[in-house]
């Protein structure tokens, strides 16, 4: 049963050993509900890792990983992928199927995890592509006949498509020009502030200081494994972190 309270995702005292490499040192973090978190880090801090045990991808050498009040350790195969339903992801390039069409790539998942039938698919699938701004006209067309800004578009669209409770975003920003960046980053907030009445929890993991930090709630910098600052984003920005005030002024 899921339960909507905080913290949305919990990670307590969780240790990642990959041989004699500790990526994860005994991380505590709680992810507020309802809110944008950013995470931070150089590369190699952890970042991906992180992600995966969020998406129960990775168990942990040690500790505990709760989503939605729920102990990702404590469900099986089939349970866990079905709990992932309740995550939307936008990977840095969209990840679209070249061959699908764009309407083909958001009913994707629609086929896979429901049971809906064609008609109610395509009904849905309108909606969400109108929700995230592309026009009927491009519903047909193929990523490579789609701007970067339009894939991401879609790219969204479909991690909405099961109305997941958590949207992760996965470098969102990370290669795009400045005003891609912005509309990018405008859609991670309206979506956020759309959906929020029937709760959506927003994680950005990201080295793109600038963008993110125009739109989070809450910063937290990795380093090495460790979460070294956490706080509402115009604290953040004023951590006396040394580590953290370079990564602001790279
Ligand atoms: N499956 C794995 N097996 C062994 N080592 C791994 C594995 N996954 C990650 N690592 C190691 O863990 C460390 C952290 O990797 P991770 O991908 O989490 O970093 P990151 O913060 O996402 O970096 P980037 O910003 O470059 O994406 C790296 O040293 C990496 O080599
Ligand atoms: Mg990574």
């Amino acid at each position: 049963m899921l339960t909507f309270e905080n913290p949305a995702i919990s990670i307590q005292n969780v240790t990642k050993i990959f041989g004699e490499q500790t990526v994860l040192n005994e991380l505590n973090f709680d992810i507020e509900r309802n809110k944008i978190t950013t995470i931070l880090g150089f590369s190699g801090a952890g970042k991906s890792t992180l992600l995966k045990h969020i998406l129960g991808i990775m168990n942990p050498t040690s500790g505990v990983v709760s989503v939605l009040g729920q102990d990702l350790s404590k469900l099986d195969k089939m349970e866990l992928r079905e709990f992932r339903r309740n995550f939307g992801m936008l990977f840095q390039y969209a990840a679209l199927f070249d061959s699908f069409t764009a309407q083909e790539n958001v009913a994707f998942p629609l086929k896979e995890f429901t049971k809906l039938k064609e008609s109610e698919i395509t009904e849905k699938v309108k909606d969400l592509l109108i929700s995230v701004g592309i026009k009927e006209e491009s519903f047909d067309r193929l990523p490579s006949e789609l701007s970067g800004g339009m894939r991401k578009r879609v790219g969204l669209a479909r991690g909405l498509a099961l109305s997941p409770h958590i949207m992760l975003y996965d470098e969102p920003t990370t290669g795009l020009d400045p005003i891609t960046t912005k509309m990018v980053n405008n859609l991670i907030v309206e979506t956020a502030t759309q959906h929020k009445d029937r709760e959506m929890t927003s994680v950005i993991i990201s080295h793109d200081v600038r963008a993110t930090l125009e739109i989070s709630d809450y910063v937290a910098f990795l380093d090495r494994g460790k979460i070294i600052e956490y706080l509402p984003v115009e604290e953040f920005k004023k951590s006396d972190k040394e580590l953290v005030q370079e990564f602001l002024n790279l």
